[in-house]
């Protein structure tokens, strides 16, 4: 390994590192919350600037720097590669499902799971938090996860049922999931930011769930008058959730909710509501559908590299798993 790519990894760095800030300009960058060159390589110069007072100049610069430490510019592709090697994953609890994620749901990118009501979104991010705690050789990363709850779904008795099923301490399993509950988009698009912030603190977090992306956006934006206001919040909220994936190596999981269209005969009959949103962001797309009983259908859509394909998996009493 070159030595710049091990400098890529080396973490935590304090901000006075970074060339230009001293003592001074560190403590307001600090009492800002930008406390960590994580932060300020993703944040604007312009939001810098206005939380701090120091000028905007000043500001591009240090976030530039900030960019360059981490190795967010420009890069040889043999760091792409090695990156791509070190990309976590994390296993859904059905080898199948892994399979068409090419090994489980990757760090480092955001994972949509959208569906219609009682397709096992929920239940898959209630898995993955159980299983991100895994060790490795069971297919987790001995980590924590972070579960923004939108919709009051989630359930503490079942993830203490799935973390028995994989031989965890259901206690422990359960202080492994920081939990906070989404009462509105704008509370919810600050809890994201909030969840960099513990994301900071806690080191270990390789999980972050938003269960559902879409709810209070598609309830507090409806209709075409609001469409682009909507776009506008979802879009940053998306970005938020994408440079936090990225830049603290963090799986992202969204679950998006789509309404079946009797009135389209053709393709799924299926519309995903803020599709054409999400789309636009780097990631991987899974669609589910039911089939009978607790068997599922999940296809791969729009991944960047993996080929589109089926598989079934089941929905049981000690999680997810194959048939
Ligand atoms: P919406 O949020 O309404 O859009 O649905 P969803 O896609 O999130 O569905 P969810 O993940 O809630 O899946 C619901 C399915 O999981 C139902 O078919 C339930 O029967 C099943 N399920 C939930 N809890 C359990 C459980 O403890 N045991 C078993 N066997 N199945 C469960
Ligand atoms: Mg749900």
């Amino acid at each position: 390994m070159s030595a710049k790519t091990k400098k890529a990894i080396k973490r935590p760095r304090k901000i006075t590192d970074l060339p230009g800030v001293g003592p001074a300009t560190a403590e307001k960058l600090s009492q800002a919350g930008y406390t960590s060159i994580e932060a300020i390589a993703v944040a604007s110069p312009h939001e810098i600037a206005e939380a701090t007072g120091i000028s905007e100049t000043m500001a591009r610069k240090i976030v530039v720097a900030a960019r360059e430490t981490l190795n967010l510019g420009f890069k040889t592709a043999d760091i792409v590669y090695e990156e791509r090697l070190r990309v976590g994953r994390i296993t859904t609890g059905s080898k199948n499902l892994d399979r068409l994620l090419g090994g489980g749901v990757e760090t480092k990118t955001i994972t949509e799971f959208y569906g219609e009501f009682g397709t096992g979104k929920t239940q898959i991010c209630h898995q993955l938090a159980v299983n991100v705690q895994l060790p490795k050789e069971k297919g987790g990363l001995n980590g924590k996860a972070i579960y923004i709850d939108t919709e009051g779904t989630f359930r503490p008795e079942r993830i203490m049922a799935m973390a028995k099923a994989v031989g965890l301490n259901p206690r422990e399993a359960l202080k492994n999931i920081i939990y906070a509950r989404a009462y509105n988009s704008d509370h919810q698009m600050l809890l994201a930011e909030k969840a960099r912030e513990i994301i900071e603190e806690e080191g270990n977090i390789r999980l972050l769930v938003v269960d559902s992306v879409m709810g209070h956006f598609r309830a507090e934006y409806p209709g075409r008058e609001a469409l682009a206001e909507r776009q506008q919040k979802l879009n940053k909220h998306l970005h938020t959730l994408a440079r936090i994936a990225d830049v603290y190596d963090v799986a992202v999981v969204v679950t998006n909710q789509v309404m079946a269209r009797p009135d389209v005969f053709w393709g799924d009959s299926v519309v995903a509501v803020g599709g054409h949103v999400l789309a636009h962001v780097p990631g991987s797309r899974v669609y589910l559908r039911k089939l009978k009983g607790n068997k599922r259908v999940a296809r791969l859509v729009d991944s960047p590299y993996l080929p589109e394909g089926e598989v079934v998996f089941t929905i049981t009493d000690e999680g997810i798993r194959d048939e």
